[in-house]
């Protein structure tokens, strides 16, 4: 009877050991995540600190990038690393010339001094960090080509990490549109011209459709608004249904007073979504 106790007593003994060290490593865990993510929001926020505009674009392009990660699937560890590294891709810029922006990448003309160094000088300046290792190794590639024109290591095909022929992707285009050399639909149209040797041809359709959809809803004026948000004047662009399938409102209705009123009231019971797609 005693040496069940006894092994009673060494079995709970063990288990709330165990239990602690499991504790101790989720603690370290988490630590260890909250490093990595204070060193990239270091790093982003200095950036944007030294230069606004850089700030503005490398911030659009992690936005661009985190929606393609969705699209294309990726696991969460992944869609993080593509978030961050896109967040620092262009770090090697902050040390280039201001004319560097006026360079378009789409061209034949031999690119601005800085240009081509900017990939490995981001990768030193953000590899002396240990725990953003990972991100270095996508920033260095982030200029990368499919066909294996880019630069620097002249990778082809699926050798460049996976998460930098995103950034490549969101970042031209960013890059195109924001810096003056194209207009949105131009940008992607120029995506998809470069699919298959730029960029990768998976990639660059995932991101036509994602662009496609939101430049349709821009040119025509459709947005999409809170409940909070709605405003009299706005017209509903689809039917709005109550959360139990009946119909409240249907696509094209003008939105008065009452029916904004009438609306919130039924979103205060949860019964219709958050976000209406309007249009004026
Ligand atoms: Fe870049």
């Amino acid at each position: 009877m005693s040496d069940t106790q006894s092994w009673e007593e060494k079995y709970r003994k063990c288990n709330e050991e165990y239990e602690k060290a499991v504790l101790y490593l989720k603690k370290a865990v988490m630590v260890q995540k909250q490093n990595f993510t204070g060193m990239v929001a270091l790093l982003s926020d200095m950036l944007s600190m030294v230069n606004k505009e850089l700030g503005s674009h490398v911030k659009s392009v992690a936005e661009y990038a985190k929606s393609l990660s969705f699209l294309l699937k990726l696991e969460k560890d992944q869609r993080e690393l593509v978030y961050y590294a896109s967040l620092l891709h262009d770090i090697g810029l902050l040390s280039a010339p201001k004319d560097v922006y006026a360079y378009n990448p789409l061209s034949d003309s031999p690119p601005p001094e800085g240009y081509l160094g900017h990939p490995g000088a981001g990768e030193n300046l953000i590899k002396s960090i240990p725990t953003l290792a990972r991100v270095a190794a996508v920033v260095r590639s982030h200029h990368e080509h499919w066909d294996g024109t880019g630069f620097p290591d002249k990778l082809e095909g699926g050798a460049i990490p996976l998460e930098a022929r995103i950034i490549a992707v969101a970042n031209t285009f960013d890059w195109l549109t924001r810096f003056g050399h194209m207009s949105p639909r131009e940008s992607l149209a120029a995506i998809k011209e470069h699919s298959e040797t730029m960029f990768d041809p998976v990639v660059a359709e995932a991101f036509y459709g994602l662009m496609d959809q939101r430049l349709k809803e821009q040119e025509t004026g459709i947005k999409k608004v809170s409940v909070s948000e709605l405003r009299v004047g706005y017209i509903l662009n689809d039917d709005l249904l109550l959360s139990n399938g009946m119909l409240l409102f249907p696509s094209g209705t003008y939105l008065n007073h009452e029916a904004i009123e009438r609306i919130k009231k039924f979103h205060d019971q949860l019964a219709v979504a958050s976000h209406i797609r309007v249009h004026q």
